[in-house]
């Protein structure tokens, strides 16, 4: 098959229900050993713990005569400074290595939507909270956390809110490409998406996002002057609706390339995915 594990390739377009179905796991899954293998510190880190624990490299020699003949599964270490002598330390048991095969990239492909998909429905997931960049009206990159609402896998399309008189609102009118990224560090799982980004201010999509939305969420919209403004102090939190709905937004980000990594002790893995009109390329990258 073109496109499976360690083969890039361009393969048919996924369809909704391959895409995106089970968002029901168990709340902090993703934070558990389990599909992406035991969470444990990549390798990198790993090393550089090993670098500064040792330490022993400085200690002087004990003269060989005076060290005890090691028993079986035991090992000698010198005893504290000044205490002198020598202690016994049971051998650290090692952990069998864990078995966690390379999953094929259509699998990787349908764990990602299965994140996103529970970053929507888990507050206490890391994917609840991305961080949505986009592009100032003067170039430079403006980079922002924010809830994720909604995820429809078929359409690949995100759901934010947002205020209108926000500097994410103005920008993506200039400019309606956007990314967003999220890193998990329980799962240790980074993805990147990145796409266009579409405003829903006065039509279907906002209302029927404003109308599923908490009272105390529709609250948010009320503050006045508009988030961003200059103020003396900061503003008290809104008590009650002063026609928030007037500056509610949607932003419905539809991606067309998402990035997967994977840190994993046995080699962090990282893929691409990127999708067309009726064509979806994936491939291993070099982590
Ligand atoms: C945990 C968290 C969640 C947030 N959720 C949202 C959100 O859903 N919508 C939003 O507009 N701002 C949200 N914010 C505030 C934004 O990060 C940002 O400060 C604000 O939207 C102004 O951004 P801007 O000036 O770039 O438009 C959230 C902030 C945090 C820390």
């Amino acid at each position: 098959m073109l496109g499976g594990a360690g083969q890039p390739g361009l393969v048919p377009r996924a369809s909704g229900a391959d895409a995106g179905r089970g968002h029901a796991r168990p709340a902090g899954g993703a934070r558990r050993a389990g599909r992406h293998g035991p969470a444990r510190p990549h390798p990198c880190r790993g090393a550089s713990l090993a670098l500064f624990a040792g330490g022993g490299a400085a200690r002087p020699a004990l003269p060989a005569r005076s060290r005890p003949a090691p028993r079986p599964g035991r090992r000698l270490v010198p005893g504290r400074a000044g205490g002198g002598g020598l202690r016994e330390r049971p051998r650290p048991r090692r952990r069998p290595a864990a078995v966690t095969p390379v999953p094929a990239l259509p699998e990787l492909r349908a764990e990602a939507f299965r994140l996103l998909s529970r970053g929507v429905a888990d507050r206490r997931s890391a994917f609840h909270t991305p961080t949505l960049a986009t592009i100032g009206p003067d170039g430079a990159p403006q980079l922002r956390t924010l809830v994720l609402r909604g995820f429809d896998p078929a359409a690949r399309a995100l759901r934010l809110h947002t205020d209108r008189r926000s500097a994410k609102w103005s920008s993506l009118a200039g400019d309606a490409r956007a990314a967003l990224h999220v890193y998990d560090p329980g799962a240790q799982i980074q993805l990147r998406l990145s796409g266009t980004a579409s405003r829903h201010a006065e039509d279907e999509v906002a209302d029927a996002a404003w109308f599923a939305s908490q009272p105390g969420s529709r609250l948010c919209y009320s503050v006045s002057p508009g988030p961003g403004t200059p103020v003396p102090a900061p503003p008290a939190a809104p008590r009650a609706d002063a026609g928030g709905r007037a500056h509610f937004g949607v932003l419905r980000l539809v991606f067309d390339r998402l990035e997967f990594l994977h840190l994993h002790h046995a080699g962090h893995r990282r893929a691409r995915f990127a999708w067309g009109t009726d064509w979806v390329e994936e491939t291993w990258l070099v982590p």
